[in-house]
């Protein structure tokens, strides 16, 4: 008997063991069909209220007595923002052991460009024109929030953004819907990584759907108004391209479009995001959104603003509480379908399950963490990228062994101003460009004056010095630009000017006959003519974080070769704005040359060039690139066939340096009219002196589909156009054919 008892046990052992193994497998956190049945449980088993605090979300605050009761409650499904590490795991403890079904957190932050290494801004990360560095960076990103306890980055913000009075244009990735979607990919696939279950995988927040970078006037917050044909070809894309990419979650902005808040916007929510594009993660509305649709004079009052943000498919409301405060009334008053609370719920929880939140992260330890030496490498890199060199009349790169360099201005020594707007955490590690040029002269070579105290100094008690430094040095590096405070949320300008008295310091630098060498730091473009015709060099390094010291200086002496450039047009001033390089032709387009350069009756101004001060796409080099052999082949491509599109480069500078090789194409004629230009892709190469290259681009007819007025994506039998070019405004090009 014994002996069998033992076997059976052994036997049931086995059996039990096996059992265990199949469970473990069948609910592995991204297996599909198993999260939606476990989802189906917890919904099956959860009160109205308990689903209504899934889809509710709080700033995270002190982690008080009464806030650990509510997390016992279920009032919460997600905070984001401040608490330490040891708050976010003892809030996911309560969570998960103490509250009633045992549903862990969701744990959000403004991650928008690192967590502790600051990398540049985003703009600044799109000015690399470098999506595998920039997703390297996520990764980090991720890795770092991750191990603080964070589960979910409220980025990439890939909005885009023609109008740079507009000051969150330092948050997305610029003008141009193509190179938009190019990062707003690379920044989800970092950020998520392999497995979104991952330990050092994050989700991604896509934010802001959609349209809030058309605010009119560049005033935030503002109205759009955004006809559909625009919407799907420019402003749709870079989040098209996120959710292709997996993004876990989208956020609803602020915004009207066409009259509509884009929280309560049915159309681009259901329709698009759900219907169309088979969306099926979470959707968090910004920061009280919900309740501020009242304000847009939208929704009658909080009752009314949570019915139709709930209806149009914001599934988490962020800060605001109409839908605890009255989703319960509108379920039992029938107004508010039961069932769109479930979706919402299912939606919010295959998020936490496809994180691993119920499958141990959420008890996973959490520390604080450091940047490791790979980070901070690529924090330079990226920044060195990043930097744009706009003017140079020769005066850099500068020999290091030069005897005295005058270093000029507040923005040489900011650590905050250079980590740039939504800097949360991180900083530790900051290096300022004039401890990095200290450390690569020494300090007796390196002769510092501050000029200004900041953009709102009016003093010019400082200047004496300033120009004392720059006459007894052999050059000057002038830092101008803005502070971080400057651009991102909330930080609209009606001038682009450099503020303050910034362009006269500038001037009385310029006069003393040193080379003056610009560092420009700046969350948006600025309009600095008078300026940059002043000085000798002008580099654009927007705000490069962490590292950007470091490398500002490897540019400066000519260790790395400026290779960043523009994401986003510069203008000669600020009455040109809106100006982007894919605009329409006008039936009366201006022109340089030939008889149109002189005739009046064009689309132009009769104060100023229609021309921008920097084109997209512009950025010099410490050597020269040229462009010969641009060719397409087929040069008649059947619709649907595919084609290439080619160039050659060469190298006929001293330096070995990288190039970004940009294919623009044209439609000439069509269904409606096309951009004069878009950019349909691009590739960073590097070349040694001498050295030629050629760079073909593979595309296919689809490449240059649209949606037509008929709204269909296609592309169309028509004659084009094609640049090989280093930037939208010049280049060689070669003609085409798409024929049925
Ligand atoms: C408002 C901002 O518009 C959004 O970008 C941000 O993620 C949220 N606040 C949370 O801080």
């Amino acid at each position: 008997m014994i002996p069998l008892r033992i076997g059976a046990i052994a036997g049931a052992g086995a059996l039990l063991a096996c059992l265990a193994i199949y469970l473990r497998a069948a609910q592995a956190p991204d297996g599909p069909r198993d999260i939606e049945a476990r989802i189906s449980d917890l919904l099956g088993r959860m009160t109205l209220e308990e689903k209504i605090g899934q889809m509710s979300q709080a700033p995270f605050g002190p982690l008080t007595d009464q806030v650990k009761a509510e997390i016992r409650q279920g009032r919460w499904g997600s905070f984001f923002n401040a608490a330490s590490p040891a708050d976010r795991a003892e809030a996911q403890r309560i969570a998960t052991q103490e509250s009633r079904l045992h549903i862990p957190l969701l744990i959000g932050q403004d991650v928008i460009h690192g967590y502790e290494t600051v990398f540049p801004i985003p703009l600044g990360q799109s000015a690399s024109w470098d999506p595998e560095l920039v997703r390297q960076a996520a990764r980090i990103a991720a890795r770092e929030a991750a191990q603080a306890g964070i589960d979910w980055a409220f980025s990439p913000m890939v909005d885009v953004a023609r109008d740079p009075r507009w000051g969150r244009i330092a948050e997305g990735a610029g003008e141009d819907p193509y190179l938009a979607s190019a990062m707003a990919a690379a920044i989800t696939r970092g950020y998520q990584g392999e497995r979104l279950s991952a330990p050092d995988s994050i989700a991604a927040c896509v934010k802001h759907y959609v349209g809030y970078g058309a605010a009119e006037g560049g005033r935030d917050y503002n109205a759009t108004w955004i006809p559909e044909v625009l919407l799907r070809n420019v402003y749709l894309k870079p989040f098209h391209a996120a959710r292709e990419a997996g993004a876990a979650t989208f956020m609803s902005a602020f915004n009207t479009i066409n009259g509509i808040p884009a929280t309560g916007d049915e159309f681009t929510l259901r329709q698009v995001l759900r219907q169309e594009w088979k969306f099926d993660g979470l959707v968090v509305s910004d920061y009280n959104a919900v309740r501020e649709m009242v304000a847009h004079g939208y929704a009658a009052e909080d009752a009314d603003a949570a019915l139709r943000a709930i209806r149009a498919g914001v599934e988490m409301e962020m800060f605001s509480t109409t839908y605890w405060d009255h989703a319960p009334k509108l379920v039992a008053a029938g107004k508010l379908d039961p069932k769109l609370i479930d979706q919402a719920v299912r939606d919010i929880l295959r998020v936490k399950f496809r994180l691993g939140l119920f499958d141990g992260r959420a008890a996973a330890p959490v520390s604080a963490p450091k940047s490791t030496p790979e980070a901070l490498a690529i924090a330079r890199q990226l920044a060195v990228e990043s930097t744009v060199l706009l003017k140079n009349d020769g005066a850099l790169p500068l020999r290091k062994s030069i005897a005295k360099l005058a270093v000029v201005g507040f923005l040489a020594d900011s650590k905050v101003d250079q980590n740039g707007t939504w800097a949360m955490t991180g900083g530790a590690t900051t290096i300022t460009p004039l401890a990095a040029l200290r450390q690569a002269l020494g300090p007796r070579r390196v002769v510092y004056a501050q000029g200004l105290k900041g953009s709102a100094d009016t003093s010019r008690g400082g200047f004496a010095a300033a120009v004392e430094a720059a006459r007894s040095s052999d050059a000057v590096l002038l830092f101008l630009g803005e502070e971080a405070a400057m651009s991102g949320e909330a930080t609209s300008r009606a001038y682009l000017d450099l503020p303050g008295l910034q362009p006269e310091l500038a001037a009385a630098l310029a006069k003393t006959g040193k080379p003056v060498i610009v560092i420009l730091m700046a969350g948006r473009p600025t309009t600095f003519h008078e300026v940059a015709a002043g000085v000798n060099a002008v580099l654009y390094g927007w705000a490069p974080g962490a590292m950007g010291g470091p490398a500002i200086a490897d540019l400066i002496f000519g260790d790395a070769v400026p290779s960043g450039r523009l994401p986003v047009t510069f203008p000669r001033t600020v009455g040109q704005v809106p100006i982007y390089y894919d605009h329409l032709s006008t039936g009366r387009p201006p022109a340089l040359t030939g008889p149109a350069a002189t005739d009046k009756y064009r689309s132009k101004y009769i104060d100023v060039s229609f021309t921008p001060e920097y084109p997209f796409g512009y950025g010099l080099s410490y050597t020269k690139f040229d462009y010969s052999g641009v060719r397409v082949s087929p040069a008649e491509v059947k619709l649907g066939g595919s084609f290439t599109v080619s160039g050659e480069i060469a190298n006929t500078g001293e330096r070995e340096a990288d190039e970004v090789v940009q294919l623009y194409t044209h439609q000439m004629a069509g269904s409606e009219a096309r951009p004069v230009r878009e950019l349909k892709g691009f590739e960073r190469i590097h070349l040694k002196p001498g050295e030629k290259r050629t760079v073909t681009f593979r595309l296919t007819t689809d490449d240059l589909a649209f949606w037509n007025p008929e709204m269909k994506l296609a592309a169309e039998p028509a004659a084009f156009e094609a640049w090989v070019a280093p930037d939208s405004a010049s280049g060689e090009k070669a003609s085409f054919r798409i024929v049925k």
